[in-house]
């Protein structure tokens, strides 16, 4: 793995291969083993064009827990609001010495050109862009869904290491999400069975081709697919005004139709948790009660982010892909 760009740059035992070096990183964090020594002397830059909290303190702790050098960068306050370009931007970051760029950027595509360009030596990570990809956020998704309903559930029919036999209903605002589009690809790579639910307005061109099943009515999904897990979206209401469109159904419709709360979540199996990748409009697609519910494993998703993306740096910068199966070691 040279970069991480997309949820399909991962194949099986790739994918599987990261989520279980996050679950070491978290048996070292577990320990009290604050710092590893692994990337001493490496510099990792965070270039962020868009506005983040968890994905960008995230990387930060990941990255300084592995003992590298952070670089952190935001275009707002920086010569972007004077129109230098991502070339010149990524340029300058290299003359000091990145070894790997994590990029959030609000256009869709963003990582890649940064990829092919050249601009950069180092490993490229996408921490979002646009409404197309956020691999580490489905990574870490992945992972709390394992945590949570792979063999400690003691479920038999999920088998393995993998999601093979697990039920994912993602909800809400599809058309917008680079969290949807990401977990889709990777969810079905760890052979979960992913079900969207929006309502037609909200819905991307093409969906047909995604491995996913459409529905159009919650209550019907959570009665009849009685899905293991429930992933909330974030509605994108700046990603709609930007574009000129209108939010259609109104917010009230939505969260009559689409909105989590404890009606919902009273009708889902016992054992079935409540996912969001933040940050949450509350009272819009998820109730407090329902956020606030011992079901919603949302903040240890922010957590286990920590966890995942520093197994993503460690692969990216120490040469450990899927084909040097070492552990990160422990040595601080
Ligand atoms: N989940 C996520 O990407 O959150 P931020 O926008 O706060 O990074």
């Amino acid at each position: 793995m040279r970069h991480l760009l997309s949820a399909a740059d991962l194949d099986l035992a790739e994918a599987v291969h990261v989520l279980d070096t996050a679950g070491q990183m978290a048996a070292t964090q577990a320990r009290e083993i604050k710092k590893l020594p692994t990337l001493r002397g490496r510099t990792v830059v965070n270039l962020f064009f868009e506005d983040s909290t968890r994905t960008r303190i995230s990387f930060e702790t990941a990255a300084k827990r592995l003992s590298a050098d952070v670089i952190n960068f935001s275009a707002k306050g920086s010569s972007v609001s004077k129109g230098e370009s991502l070339k010149d931007t990524a340029l300058t970051l290299q003359a000091m010495g990145a070894d790997a760029v994590v990029i959030r950027h609000q256009s869709s595509g963003a990582p890649h050109t940064l990829a092919r360009s050249g601009w950069t030596h180092g490993a490229v990570v996408n921490a979002g862009d646009g409404t197309h990809q956020h691999p580490t956020q489905a990574l870490l998704d992945a992972y709390t869904l394992r945590r949570h309903l792979v063999g400690a559930s003691g479920r038999d029919d999920v088998t393995g290491r993998d999601l093979a036999g697990l039920k994912v209903a993602i909800v809400g605002d599809v058309l917008h999400s680079r969290v949807a589009r990401s977990n889709v690809q990777l969810l079905h790579t760890l052979g979960a069975q992913v079900t969207l639910v929006a309502p037609p307005t909200l819905v991307p061109v093409g969906v047909e081709a995604w491995p996913a099943r459409v529905s159009y009515h919650l209550d019907e999904v959570v009665e009849e697919v009685q899905p293991d897990a429930i992933m909330m979206l974030r509605v994108q209401r700046e990603r709609m005004s930007s574009a000129g469109g209108g939010f259609f159904p109104s917010p009230l419709e939505y969260t009559r139709g689409y909105g989590l709360d404890a009606r919902r979540l009273a009708a889902m199996p016992e054992h079935a948790i409540v996912l969001h990748p933040g940050p949450m409009n509350r009272g819009l697609e998820i109730s407090a009660e329902a956020a606030d519910s011992p079901r919603a494993v949302i903040v240890e998703q922010v957590a286990n982010g920590v966890a995942v993306r520093m197994a993503v740096l460690y692969l990216l910068l120490s040469g450990s892909g899927p084909e040097h199966r070492g552990g990160p070691g422990t040595s601080a």
